[in-house]
């Protein structure tokens, strides 16, 4: 296994960012609409470069030339390592075509979205840190605060007990060779929402490690409120 010499193995990181943001209302791809004044994957990028254990960043772009060319632009005046592919029509297939595009000598593998932009790095070395201690794959999860019920239709058919359920956010970490493996097995026609899931499909375990609130989706018109109220506590 190569190490950069003096310090821990660096891992490689996916950040699926080719998403178009429909939930979010019409305008640009999520990934380039602006938090605070910059760009959502500004934001994931500066703290991705900024962790001790990233070595490199890979961005899958909106497929367009134009979304190419636009992130192409903003990673141009970002420090570190980053690189550009363009995007798939699925998250799932946007990851597999970040993955194909990685250098041979990362051996381990973070993918983290775009749109948790405001995810802090400590999170990131958490994630990094229990993949380089052998952990094959490895994702943080945060306990359900609502009550969850089953439904079909307008009616409740079950309460779901909710204390052996988690909401899962990114990023998710991996051994390189455990990420490429459950990818080939993956359905392209029946999508995963998270590579995890790949993992699980091949009925091997995932461990778990604690998330962080601010790791939240920017999914809705409200969480793009409330990054900007989590930004300006920040500044
Ligand atoms: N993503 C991607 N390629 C796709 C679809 C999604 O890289 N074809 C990325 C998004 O850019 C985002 C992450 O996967 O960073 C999580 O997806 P989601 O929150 O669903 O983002 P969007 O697909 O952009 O939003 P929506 O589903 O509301 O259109
Ligand atoms: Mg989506």
């Amino acid at each position: 296994m190569s190490t950069v010499s003096g310090s821990a193995e660096k891992v490689a990181v996916i950040v699926p960012a080719a998403g178009k943001g429909e939930r979010l209302g019409p305008g640009a791809p999520k990934a380039l609409r602006a938090l605070g004044g910059s760009p959502l994957l500004v934001h994931a990028v500066r703290t991705l470069a900024a962790a001790p254990s990233v070595g490199l960043v890979m961005v899958a772009a909106p497929p367009d030339a134009a979304g190419v060319a636009e992130v192409q632009r903003l990673l141009a005046d970002l420090p570190g390592d980053t690189r550009v592919v363009a995007g798939g029509a699925s998250r799932q297939e946007s990851v597999a075509l970040a993955l194909a595009a990685l250098p041979a000598q990362y051996s381990m593998v973070l993918v983290h979205d775009a749109a948790r932009a405001l995810t802090p790095v400590d999170l990131v070395e958490a994630v990094a840190g229990a993949v380089r201690a052998g952990a094959p794959a490895v994702i943080p999860v945060l306990p359900v605060a609502d009550t969850i019920k089953a439904v079909a239709g307008d009616l409740v058919t079950a309460t779901v007990d909710r204390s052996s359920l988690r909401a899962v956010q990114t990023p998710q970490g991996f051994t390189r060779d455990l990420l490429a493996k459950a990818h080939a097995a993956a359905d392209p026609h029946a999508p995963a929402t998270d590579d995890a899931g790949l993992v699980e499909a091949l009925g091997l375990p995932v461990r778990t490690v604690p998330g962080h609130a601010e790791a939240f989706k920017i999914t809705t018109p409200f969480d793009l409120v409330l990054a900007e109220a989590v930004l300006r506590r920040r500044r």
